[in-house]
């Protein structure tokens, strides 16, 4: 299982300043959290809670389909390219990309088992999608367009520009290239589907974008590149059992979820920095930037209370960011809160020659690149200590689909629970819908000119 270890947090030892006496504030919102969690579990399957992202982890039809259909195109395709965004493309990103072989797309097809090539186009880039066309074999290239509200501009415009280049190359076969992932009654890209006759899969009701990822948002393209998603599922009901606990002794996502909100609340340290010891979990800190962002960045709390709350999320990676970011984590201003994310054991042994032992460099010779990286997150554990920087520490024995489907959901309920502390709507995000608004009307679509109108009276006074 994974685990947590939030002594860095602790005033014992970063001070009464900048730590909490994390034994008291435990003593003190026991009862709140016990009863936030009942809450959470108890309303999992009331319709509009927004909740039912808490029950993919026993959820046997997608997984049944997914599989189903992976079979049935088994070697049909060389490449699949997401077409998507925010929550859409970010939970895919990071999982494949964690579980995968590194440079998975530069493997040749008996090295990748003869799972096809993984690209995701989360942006609109003119120059980044021409310069991804022009290296991609359409012909031989799955299409999996995933928007849960079904007419989001960035995704649609993507699906339309390449839909029209795969009818131009293919004729009436381009449908076979095309599958859709979305609402299952709602949204433009359900009616086009239906017209299409493309295979949909479904984003269930009252799962959000950013707690998608165990939807067929990403259990699709994991399973058509050969991720064991029976190992994820089977991670997320283990630790589910502990997350349900309403004994914040032995809730690690409600632990974390408290020492963010005080260090936040009661001392001011509003940054979280997600801090992983893997390149492999670089987008896992993407991914967990937009969960944790737009789900508490609101200005409005459950009961009307106007006030802007969240703490702002930026993600890190060990050791580069040492030499980027860790000198202003160390000597900047104290208002972040690091979350290392630490792994037992690499997949890898990486041994460092014993060569110019004479040499300024020939202490390093005989390690391993597994000691020095683990050198080097202990290194500057120590130093944030020394600076008295706020820190915890998340730790996975391995980097496998059992550990990073808890780590996912262990941040899912987490940020749930920070939600409820923070007491306010974790499952909207308003602001988003107002620019979309607003890039609707400067795009010409109908029934969005007020909006258009708007934003040129702005535009003119900045
Ligand atoms: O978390 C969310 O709901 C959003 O970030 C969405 O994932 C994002 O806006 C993309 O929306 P859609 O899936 O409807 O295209």
């Amino acid at each position: 299982m994974i685990e947590l270890d939030i002594r860095g947090a602790d005033s014992k030892v970063i001070g009464n300043e900048n730590g909490l006496n994390i034994a008291e504030e435990f003593e003190n919102y026991k009862e709140k959290i016990a009863q936030i969690i009942s809450d959470l579990y108890s309303k999992k399957d009331t319709a509009g809670a927004g909740l039912q992202w808490m029950n993919l982890g026993y959820s046997k039809e997608t997984s049944w389909y997914v599989k189903e259909y992976a079979s049935l195109i088994e070697n049909r395709f060389d490449n699949i390219l997401v077409l998507g965004i925010g929550g859409s493309a970010l939970g895919g990103l990071a999982v494949t990309h964690a579980l995968l072989k590194p440079y998975w797309n530069m493997l040749s097809k008996e090295e990748r088992n003869g799972y096809p090539r993984i690209f995701f186009l989360d942006n609109i880039d003119p120059d980044e999608m021409n310069g991804l066309l022009n290296v991609l074999d359409l012909k031989k290239t799955l299409v999996n367009v995933i928007t849960k509200s079904g007419d989001t501009t960035e995704t649609m415009a993507q699906y339309m520009v390449i839909k029209d280049r795969l009818e131009k190359e293919l004729d009436d076969d381009y449908r076979k290239n095309i599958i859709v992932t979305t609402d299952i009654k709602t949204g433009i890209l359900r009616q086009i589907s239906e017209q299409e006759g493309y295979k949909t899969f479904v984003v269930p009701d009252d799962v959000g974008g950013r707690f998608s990822v165990f939807t067929a948002v990403g259990l699709l393209p994991f399973t058509l590149t050969g991720i064991d998603i029976d190992e994820i599922t089977k991670g997320i009901r283990d630790i589910d059992d502990s997350l349900q606990n309403t004994n914040i002794y032995e809730n690690i996502s409600a632990q974390n979820a408290l020492v963010h909100y005080l260090m936040d609340t009661k001392l001011g340290k509003n940054i979280t920095v997600m801090m992983p010891y893997s390149q492999r979990l670089k987008y896992i800190g993407d991914w967990f930037v937009q969960l944790w962002a737009e789900s508490l960045g609101k200005n409005k709390k459950l009961d009307g209370t106007e006030l802007c709350t969240g703490s702002t999320p930026v993600k890190a990676v060990g050791a580069t960011d040492q030499h980027a970011q860790m000198q202003l984590f160390n000597e900047g201003p104290n208002n972040k809160l690091i979350n290392f994310i630490r792994v037992g054991e690499y997949e890898t042994k990486l041994d460092i020659p014993r060569i110019f032992e004479y040499t300024g460099i020939g202490y390093l010779g005989g390690k391993t690149m597994n000691d020095l990286i683990n050198a080097e997150a202990d290194s500057t554990l120590a130093s944030l200590i020394d600076y008295k920087r706020p820190t915890v520490t998340i730790k996975l024995p391995r980097i496998d689909g059992y550990h990073i489907g808890q780590l996912l959901y262990m941040l899912e309920i987490q940020t749930a629970i920070a939600g409820a502390l923070y007491n306010v709507n974790t499952f909207n995000q308003p602001s988003v819908e107002l620019a979309r608004n607003y890039t609707y009307g400067l795009m010409g679509r109908v029934g969005y000119e007020e909006s258009a109108k708007t934003l040129h009276k702005k535009m003119l006074m900045v």
